[in-house]
């Protein structure tokens, strides 16, 4: 239900001079969800505004329909090495190739989303705002780039949109804000900036005695919330620091853990021990934080590392708050003065494990828990550590939910599914599975897991086997890498059948990879295309050409991280 704005007062208000249009295009590239749901909202309030405003993903929009567009406005954040979002892919290489039409009419923004501990921060939102600006576009608002904590640069952006629109027309079109929508029925109160304190029901290790690798299941109750999710979303979880590490950090600097520090922008007060725990993160460095620390702080080393962006770059890297003062303490500053530059503890996302339908008024995860050694230190993941060292049955945790629209099973449930989920990449797919049998789904599923060892590592293997014996799984196809002399893979079970996955492919499979980005995903995606130039008898190119035209038709999705 969404309001509608008064268009025909607006109208009437507007001068003569030149007609600006009042149609704003807002297209996102969306990895977890985040761009879409502030694109969705950019639309929303634009078009209380009296603006006639069409939202959608940029793997939606027709390219050749950019010479139409008046107003456009980007929503994107950047992933992994600088990359664009699966769902941005293609739209961005459109603008960057020959084919990009010039857009001297074109009026345009960018809102930028991103992490500032990876190096490329914001790089997607910057080429995007370069390249429209280069085709001949006039920016509305310059563009923002936002960290993890982007609700507030998000609705400054808006904001200087909404006034970059309104100017063009004269400054008439500045209706007054609405207040918020009212609640629809059945949604919840709850989202990432209200979290809803979810109770531990359940915290098992899934893997056996002598495993390399420890993999939490938990299930949390939902019960009271109105909180509900589909199928390959996630669950965001704000955790807490280790208190054993915000002690050595209080050892180290010697600060007094009882000082009152503000904590927020709101100018909420703690003791700056729970502050630490709860409030700031403290395990990442950034290189605004580093320069920033070097602003306030004599140390003529940090000046030198601030000096060297190649140095700096490897410095942060792995490195913690703990580090930093050691390396660049004493910190001779007010502690509040120090800790505002600290980043808000940050949400960490899984994705969720279980269907609501199977399981109702619950929420499952399936986390791996990080553990490993930087720097001559043992580290450990915040999250992953909090839930297999410190949270029992009983606890609760600040949760929600992050929809995630480019990792949904098929409309059709007679379609059939390929999933590709080693090691916690596994997660979704339960999900999948017990939905589709909850749902009773004809459409053939087929199952690719892998981990190191099978009798320690089968992640859920009793759920598995029972679904391939009720039919709700057709096939699985598993893969030990450590259970033989040689590596063995998912890609190698997937090449090793070749001919009937490519079959299921002709036939309109969905294909969906989840787990590790960095070496699994690529490696898989590189297997697929091998697959369909063998099976398909096509040139390299065509093959890649068959796998995007299956990532527009959204038969082939991925959740990597
Ligand atoms: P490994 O640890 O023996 O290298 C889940 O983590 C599983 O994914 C493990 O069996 C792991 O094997 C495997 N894995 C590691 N790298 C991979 C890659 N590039 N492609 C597919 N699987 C990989």
């Amino acid at each position: 239900a969404e309001a509608e704005a008064p268009v025909a007062e607006l109208t009437a208000v507007q001068t003569t001079a030149q007609p600006i249009s009042k149609e704003v295009t807002v297209l996102y590239g969306s990895q977890t969800g985040n761009s879409q749901r502030l694109a969705d909202n950019a639309g929303k309030t634009l078009r209380e505004r009296g603006f006639d405003v069409t939202v959608s993903s940029m793997s939606d929009f027709k390219p050749n329909n950019l010479k139409k567009v008046t107003n456009l406005l980007l929503v994107v954040s950047t992933h992994g090495e600088g990359e664009p979002p699966d769902n941005a892919l293609t739209f961005h290489e459109f603008l960057n190739g020959r084919r990009a039409p010039k857009l001297d009419d074109l009026r345009f923004s960018v809102l930028a989303l991103g992490d500032s501990s990876y190096e490329f921060f914001c790089q997607t939102g910057k080429e995007f705002d370069e390249k429209l600006a280069e085709l001949g576009g006039t920016r509305i608002y310059p563009r923002v780039d936002c960290d993890l904590d982007f609700d507030e640069p998000a609705a400054e952006w808006l904001e200087g949109v909404f006034n970059g629109l309104s100017e063009a027309q004269g400054g008439s079109a500045a209706a007054a804000p609405q207040t918020a929508a009212p609640q629809a029925a059945g949604e919840t109160v709850y989202s990432r900036t209200n979290p809803f304190r979810a109770e531990v029901l359940e915290n098992l290790n899934l893997n056996g005695r002598g495993s390399n690798k420890e993999t939490r299941h938990l299930e949390l109750s939902l019960e009271g919330s109105g909180i509900t999710f589909e199928p390959g979303d996630s669950l965001g979880i704000y955790p807490e620091n280790d208190p054993e590490l915000v002690d050595a950090l209080l050892a180290e600097t010697k600060w007094n853990p009882e000082e009152t520090v503000t904590v927020n922008k709101q100018g909420e007060t703690s003791s700056l021990r729970a502050a630490l725990i709860s409030n700031f993160e403290i395990t990442v460095l950034t290189k605004p934080f580093v320069e920033q620390a070097a602003k306030l702080l004599g140390n003529e080393s940090l000046q030198e590392l601030v000096g060297n962006a190649d140095k700096l770059k490897e410095y942060i890297n792995g490195r913690d708050l703990i580090d930093f003062v050691r390396d660049f303490g004493p910190v001779t500053v007010l502690v509040q003065e120090f800790v505002s530059l600290l980043r808000k503890m940050p949400a960490r996302l899984y994705s969720i494990s279980s269907s609501l339908n199977a399981n109702p008024e619950e929420v499952h995860l399936t986390i791996g828990a990080v553990r490993y050694d930087a720097h001559g230190r043992a580290r450990k993941g915040v999250c992953s550590i909090l839930c297999a060292e410190r949270l029992q049955p009983g606890d609760t945790l600040p949760v929600y939910i992050q929809n995630n629209q480019n990792f949904k099973l098929p409309q059709n449930p007679e379609t059939p599914i390929i999933m590709v989920g080693p090691g916690t990449g596994v997660a979704p797919f339960r999900s999948f599975m017990q939905e589709r049998e909850e749902i009773g789904a004809e459409g053939k599923s087929w199952m690719f897991f892998g981990d190191q060892h099978f009798v320690t590592d089968f992640l859920y293997q009793t759920e598995w086997q029972r679904w391939i014996q009720d039919g709700v799984l057709t096939k699985m196809d598993v893969a030990f890498s450590r259970d033989s002399d040689e590596k063995v893979y998912v890609q190698h079970r997937m090449l090793e059948q070749s001919k009937e996955l490519f079959q299921w492919l002709e036939e309109g499979a969905a294909v969906y990879i989840c787990g590790d980005e960095k070496n699994m995903a690529h490696d898989v995606h590189q297997t697929l295309i091998d697959i369909i130039e063998k099976e398909g008898g096509m040139s390299r190119e065509d093959a890649e050409k068959y796998v995007s035209t299956m990532q527009q038709e959204k038969r082939y999705q991925r959740d990597v991280y």
